[in-house]
C-alpha cells in the first residue's frame, strides 16, 4: 500500500544538513539510493537532487516506521521525518558532505515503489557504468546519477549568466523561426514537409544566421539568442543533431569590439567555476596557426611543439621519398618531443598508424638518446640525421617526429600528433586554460572530387578589405584560382584545442555578396530562389555588422574537462541521431503521410 503525501512538506533537501542542526525535527523526501538492513536497525541513503542523508530506523524508537522500512528497495520514493543526531565518531563520513549527522526517523512514507533499475546508478568509475545505448533509453534514470545532475545545474547557470551580461552590454534577445529556408551552414538540413502547400518542405535552421543579419539590417543593433541548431551531419563526440548556440549579432561594430565583448563573455561564464581567464586572447591568423601548430584549434596549454620546417634540410640529400615529395611542391616537417628518447618501438609504431590517418604515409623519427637512433639512419647516415635533429631544435633526450608530403596532410598529421604525443605522454598540465583567437580565415575551400570551391565558414562572411579586389579578379575577371588566396574577417575563438565559436564581419554590400554567390558556382537564378529575400534586404540600408555564436555545449564541454557531449545536455541523441528513449525517428501513420502528399517509395 502506498501513503499519500497529504500536507506533508519537505522542511530540508537531502544535501543540507550539519552539525549545527542536530537536535531539529526535520522531514525529508527523495529517492531511497540504499538500504542496509541489521535486524533492529535499518539504515537507508536517502537521495535527492542535493545530495544524500542517512536515515536511521530503530525497531525500539519507532516500531512501525521501522517495520515498513523492510518494505522499502532501492529507489522507491519516500518521505521521513525525524530528529537530526550527531552519528558517532566511528560513523563519520567525511565524502559525504551530510556525513556527521543522521536523521533518527518517527516516521516513514513510502510514496510510490520502484520497479529493479535496467542498470546500477552507482559505480566507482565510469568505465563500470552499463552500456551508453542502455543508459540513453532509460535517460530520466541516468540523469538521477549526481554527477549529470550537476553538469545540468551548470549548464543552467552559464546560460543564466550569459543572459545577464548580454543584457548588461545592452543586447536585445530576440526569437528566430525554426520553421524556415536552408541556411547554409555545411550540413545537411533536417526538413519539414508542409501540409497546406503539397510539395513544399521548411528546412529547421541550421543556425539563425541570415535572421539575426535581416535583425541588424531591421536596425535592432545589438541581438542575441539562445537559439536551438539542427544539423544533419556526421556525429563524433562533440557533435550533436540537435545543439544549442549563443548566436550574437552587432552593428556598426570593429572587429576589437566583437573579440572584446566575446573575452568579456568567456571570461564572466569561467568565473562560475573560480577560473580567472587571461585576457585578452592572443591572435593569431589561421595561416599562422597552420605553420605553428598544424592546427587552426591548436591546444596551448602544450608547451612548444611547434612544427618545424625540415625541407631545406632535405632537399640536399638524395633521399628519393623526401626529394620527390619536395619537387611535387610538398614540404617536410617535424615536431621535437621533449623527453622523447624514452619512446617505445611500439609506441613509435602505434603513432605512426596514428598519423597515417591523416593521410601522409609514413612517419620517420629520430631519438637523441645515449646514442642517436633513427629510422632515417641508413638512408641518410649519421651526420645530416645529427644536423636534422638540431635543424628541429631537438637536444639530448628528445625525439623528432618527421612527416613528409602536400601542405594539408603534413599539418593535419603534425597538429594531431601534436594532441595525441601530450596527452599518451602527459605533458598537458591540469587546470589550465589556454585562450587563443585564430583569425582571417580562408575565405574559400577548394575540393577535388567536384572540382569546385566551397566557403569555409559561411557565404555571407566579408572577405578582407585588401584581399576584395582578388574576389574582384576570380569573378569578373576570370581568374578562378585566385580565390584560393582571399583571406576573410572570419575568427574562431579557442580554448585547450576545442573551437568554442565561430564569427565574422559579415558582407553588408550587395554587389560583394552577389559575386560570392556567383564565386560558390550559383547562377543568378539559383542565388534568387534561395537567398531572393537576403539580396532584397541588402538593398535597404545595410549598416556593416558582425557576429559571433559560441556553442553552449561546447563551452559546457571545456569547463566540466568531459569529451562526451552528451554529458552536457538532458536528452541527447547517439551517434546514429537516434533517440533511444522516445525511439525516434519513427514511422508516421499513413493517413498523417497521405495529407502530407508523401509516398515512401523504397526505405533502402
Ligand atoms: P558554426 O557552424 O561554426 O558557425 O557554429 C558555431 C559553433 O557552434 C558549435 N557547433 C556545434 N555544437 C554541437 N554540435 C554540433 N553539431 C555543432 N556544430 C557547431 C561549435 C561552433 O563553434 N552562423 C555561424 C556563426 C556566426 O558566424 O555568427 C555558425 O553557426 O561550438
Amino acid at each position: 500500500m502506498l501513503d499519500n503525501l497529504g500536507n506533508l512538506q519537505r522542511t530540508h533537501s537531502c544535501g543540507t544538513l550539519r552539525v549545527h542542526d542536530v537536535g531539529t525535527t526535520v522531514t525529508l523526501m527523495g529517492w531511497v539510493s540504499r538500504r542496509r538492513d541489521f535486524g533492529e536497525l535499518t539504515f537507508i541513503d536517502l537521495r535527492d537532487r542535493d545530495g544524500i542523508t542517512q536515515v536511521v530506523l530503530n525497531s525500539e524508537d519507532a516500531p512501525e516506521a521501522h517495520a515498513k522500512a523492510k518494505e522499502v528497495r532501492g529507489e522507491y520514493v519516500i518521505a521521513v521525518t525525524g530528529e537530526v543526531t550527531l552519528r558517532d565518531e566511528s560513523q563519520r563520513n567525511a565524502k559525504l558532505e551530510t556525513g556527521e549527522v543522521e536523521v533518527h526517523a518517527r516516521e516513514l512514507l513510502i510514496l510510490n515503489d520502484a520497479r529493479t533499475l535496467p542498470f546500477q546508478l552507482e559505480s566507482a568509475t565510469t568505465d563500470a557504468l552499463a552500456s551508453e545505448d542502455l543508459r540513453l533509453k532509460y535517460r530520466y534514470l541516468d540523469l538521477r546519477r549526481p554527477q549529470l545532475q550537476a553538469n545540468l545545474r551548470l549548464r543552467h547557470r552559464v546560460l543564466r549568466e550569459i543572459r545577464r551580461y548580454m543584457d548588461e552590454q545592452g543586447f536585445t534577445e530576440i526569437e528566430t523561426p525554426i520553421l524556415i529556408k536552408s541556411t547554409p551552414e555545411g550540413a545537411r538540413d533536417y526538413i519539414v514537409p508542409s501540409r497546406v502547400q503539397p510539395g513544399k518542405f521548411f528546412a529547421l535552421p541550421q543556425s539563425p544566421q541570415l535572421f539575426k543579419q535581416l535583425c541588424m539590417i531591421a536596425g535592432m543593433d545589438k541581438y542575441f539568442q539562445i537559439a536551438r541548431c539542427f544539423r544533419d551531419e556526421d556525429l563524433r563526440a562533440d557533435r550533436q543533431p540537435e545543439f544549442t548556440q549563443l548566436d550574437v549579432e552587432m552593428s556598426f561594430a570593429t572587429l576589437d569590439q566583437i573579440y572584446s565583448v566575446t573575452e568579456g563573455l568567456f571570461a564572466r561564464v569561467f568565473k562560475l567555476i573560480g577560473v580567472e581567464l587571461p585576457l585578452p586572447f592572443p591572435r593569431f591568423s589561421f595561416a599562422e596557426a597552420m605553420r605553428r601548430w598544424g592546427s587552426d584549434k591548436p591546444d596551448l596549454r602544450i608547451e612548444g611543439m611547434e612544427l618545424q620546417d625540415l625541407s631545406v634540410e632535405l632537399q640536399q640529400t638524395n633521399f628519393a621519398p623526401y626529394v620527390s615529395a619536395l619537387a611535387a611542391g610538398g614540404e617536410v616537417k617535424g615536431i621535437v618531443v621533449r623527453g622523447g628518447a624514452g619512446l617505445s618501438r611500439k609506441a613509435l609504431d602505434d603513432l605512426q598508424e596514428f598519423a597515417k590517418r591523416y593521410g601522409v604515409t609514413g612517419l620517420a623519427w629520430i631519438k637523441l638518446g645515449d646514442e642517436t637512433t633513427s629510422s632515417l639512419l641508413k638512408a641518410l647516415g649519421e651526420e645530416s640525421v645529427a644536423r636534422l635533429a638540431s635543424t628541429a631544435g631537438a637536444q639530448e633526450g628528445d625525439a623528432v617526429l618527421i612527416v613528409a608530403g602536400k601542405t594539408k596532410p603534413v599539418a593535419a598529421s603534425l597538429g594531431a600528433l601534436r594532441n595525441e604525443v601530450a596527452r599518451r605522454e602527459k605533458l598537458i598540465p591540469a587546470n589550465v586554460y589556454a585562450p587563443l583567437w585564430v583569425t582571417e580565415f580562408p575565405m574559400f575551400e577548394y575540393h577535388e572530387d567536384d572540382d569546385r570551391y566551397y566557403a569555409m565558414h559561411h557565404p555571407f562572411t566579408s572577405p578582407l578589405d585588401e584581399d576584395l579586389p582578388l574576389l574582384e579578379r576570380a569573378v569578373e575577371g576570370g581568374e578562378t584560382e585566385l580565390l584560393g588566396r582571399l583571406r576573410t574577417k572570419a575568427y574562431d575563438p579557442v580554448i585547450n584545442g576545442v573551437e568554442l565559436a565561430s564569427g565574422s564581419i559579415r558582407i553588408h554590400r550587395r554587389d560583394v555578396q552577389r559575386m560570392v554567390f556567383k564565386a560558390l558556382g550559383m547562377t543568378t537564378e539559383e542565388a534568387r530562389s534561395r537567398f531572393g529575400f537576403f539580396l532584397d534586404a541588402l538593398e535597404f540600408g545595410t549598416p556593416p555588422h558582425g557576429g559571433i555564436a559560441p556553442g553552449i555545449e561546447r563551452l559546457l564541454m571545456v569547463l566540466l574537462s568531459t569529451e562526451n557531449i552528451r554529458d552536457v545536455m538532458a536528452f541527447p541523441k547517439t551517434a546514429s541521431a537516434t533517440d533511444l528513449m522516445i525511439d525516434a525517428p519513427g514511422e508516421v501513420d499513413p493517413k498523417q503521410l497521405e495529407e502530407l502528399h508523401l509516398k515512401i517509395v523504397d526505405k533502402k
